[in-house]
């Protein structure tokens, strides 16, 4: 796709390179820090370098040298000490800007040509089978969503991975606490929640009664083996607990392709296990155990007990090759919390140390530092220390909704009652999952409530309400100006109108960066920018009032469908809805 954003760039490398004082590779064009002075800059100290010249001296000449076509986006070179700054010619982009956006609707922003079809493998939210998501699995969840819909748009083929934990020793103490105390937990009304006290019950007892741990373990073994009760039981454990994840998922809005729990890689763990020990990257100790040592790069782990149990890497190492098999991405991502960085580690270790560099080198690990409670909310309450997921989500659509409510009473939102439940529950949800997107995964999050919610400031309600008040001009527009077409840029030459133009225009940037540093923030960043933008134009610039020519109106109205388009994209990317009316 030859975007706006390339196409400037272009023209002012070929300008450059025509004058033959600058060679191909010299180029490194880039936006300034004071956008007012200019639109791109060139360092050249390198060429003035290779020519032994001084900069400021070598620049002048550069400058002088540069044609720029007549019918180009460029309007202007200047030398500026060591750098050859360029300027846009003013009409021309707003032209350009609007008839991109206007043509590529949904599509604007999306650079297909980046993943030219390769595959990409994201794993996200990978919560546990018979155990509540918390906060950690949203974190994940969200991130691991957001980076695929990125990839998607950058025109890779995305395999999106939910790799359950339906696999271990817990299962055992399940299926034996379900046999002995004869248990239909799949009957209660909160059946996930049942198995939770369950699991708790059950680990609790056996720590004073050693048979129920043998009990646990011969279970485990039974379904390994495939005893038909256990492997029925075992799904309908799966069951229960995934018809409550797809409730979470469905609000969220969120899918997956593929959703290969550790059990499924069970059957491959042998071989694995038998490749690693014939490579000499595991041997079996004095005790059975099968023992993996990295000299001093990293601690030694397990790839079986000595009971003959395989471990976590095991599965992860087989998933890994199983990856490389069937799919040869050219990424395998682990979006994970911070927690297991040291796992991953040891797993890529393994599995580069068996030969297998090809999936080694293009694995990552994506982790994310931790969620606190909030002060005061209801849902640092729960249990202990761990904060479920949808509780999360019902007191953000609650405030949502109390904060719509509010905004009725007082006259400033035009929604009608039976509106309100589906729109909080898109801004409430929304709000959740811009605090966690809006910047960098490394950082830990506190659940600020009142921050989260605000609609001023860098939150989703803020960037819902200006693609909601786009939206609404255009509504209110329709009986006065004839519908756009995207050809009456020529007009907008405001700085406000200008600003807003090359923020739209930067969108195919700010996706192939997050695409780079898998940092969906730089669209969130991105979509900020545009609204304040917005704003800015907003305030400066009438569009409605009486006194705006016709053809002033009509290219203005333009200019605010680019830029709901513009906000509508960027949300979507983070997997975000953006409602036509708040
Ligand atoms: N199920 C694990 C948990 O809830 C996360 C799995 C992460 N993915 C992986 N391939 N190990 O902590």
């Amino acid at each position: 796709m030859h975007y706006v954003f390339d196409q400037l760039r272009e023209q002012a490398s070929a300008a450059l390179v025509a004058t033959g004082l600058i060679a191909p590779e010299q180029l490194a064009l880039a936006e300034p820090k004071n956008r007012d002075l200019a639109d791109l800059a060139c360092p050249i100290f390198a060429a003035a370098k290779a020519a032994g010249e001084a900069p400021p001296a070598f620049s002048q000449k550069l400058a002088a040298a540069v044609r720029l076509p007549e019918a180009g986006l460029l309007a202007k070179v200047e030398a500026a000490g060591g750098f050859v700054n360029f300027t846009v010619r003013p009409e021309a982009l707003a032209a350009a800007v609007l008839a991109e956006v206007t043509e590529r609707g949904d599509a604007f922003g999306k650079d297909s040509s980046v993943g030219a079809g390769e595959k990409v493998i994201v794993e996200y939210s990978s919560p546990n089978i018979a155990r509540k998501m918390h906060v950690g699995h949203l974190r994940s969840t969200v991130i691991g969503h957001s980076l695929r819909l990125i990839f998607e748009a950058l025109g890779y083929d995305v395999i999106a991975d939910n790799h359950l934990g339906d696999w271990g020793t817990q299962f055992g103490m399940l299926l034996a606490a379900i046999d002995l105390w004869k248990l239909t937990p799949w009957d209660d009304p909160d059946p996930v929640q049942s198995l939770v006290v369950l699991y708790a019950k059950y680990n609790s007892e056996a720590k004073e009664d050693e048979s129920l741990k043998d009990l646990a373990r011969a279970w485990f073994k039974k379904l390994e083996d495939g005893d038909v009760w256990a492997r029925e039981t075992w799904q309908k454990l799966i069951d229960i607990t995934m018809a409550e994840f797809s409730r979470t998922y469905d609000r969220l809005g969120v899918s997956f392709t593929t959703q290969h729990g550790e059990s499924y890689f069970e059957s491959r763990m042998p071989a694995v296990m038998a490749e690693a020990v014939e490579k000499g990257v595991a041997r079996r100790d004095a005790g059975g155990a099968l023992v993996v040592e990295f000299d001093d790069k990293l601690p030694s782990c397990l790839l079986q007990k000595s009971d003959g149990g395989t471990l976590y890497q095991t599965r992860d190492a087989a998933t890994c090759l199983y990856r490389l098999e069937n799919y040869a991405p050219a990424r395998n991502i682990y979006v994970v919390g911070a927690e297991q960085k040291l796992h991953f580690q040891q797993v890529f270790e393994i599995v580069r140390r068996m030969g297998y560099e090809k999936i080694a080198d293009v694995s990552i690990h994506i982790s994310f530092g931790k969620v606190s409670p909030p002060n005061g909310g209801r849902f640092s309450m729960r249990e202990g220390n761990v904060v479920f997921l949808n509780d999360v989500l019902d007191e953000a659509v609650e405030r949502a909704e109390a904060a719509m409510r509010a905004n009725v009473a007082a006259g400033r939102s035009e929604l009608t009652e039976e509106e309100i439940p589906e729109i909080a529950e898109t801004l409430g949800i929304g709000a959740v999952v811009y605090a966690d997107l809006f910047q960098g995964p490394d950082r830990n999050i506190t659940f600020d409530w009142d921050k989260m919610l605000q609609s001023e400031g860098n939150t989703a309600m803020y960037l819902q309400y200006a693609h909601a008040r786009c939206r609404s001009i255009l509504r209110k527009a329709s009986p006065l100006a004839p519908p756009s077409d995207g050809g009456g840029g020529g007009l907008l030459v405001h700085p406000a109108e200008q600003a807003l133009l090359k923020q739209l225009a930067r969108m195919p940037h700010a996706v192939r960066e997050a695409g780079e540093k898998y940092l969906p923030a730089s669209v969130a960043d991105w979509t900020f920018q545009l609204a304040k933008a917005f704003s800015t134009f907003w305030e400066n610039c009438p569009v409605l009032r009486d006194d705006v020519a016709p053809e002033m109106r009509t290219a203005r109205l333009e200019l605010v469908a680019a830029t709901a388009q513009g906000l509508k994209n960027g949300l979507a990317l983070l997997g975000i809805k953006a409602p036509e009316r708040v």
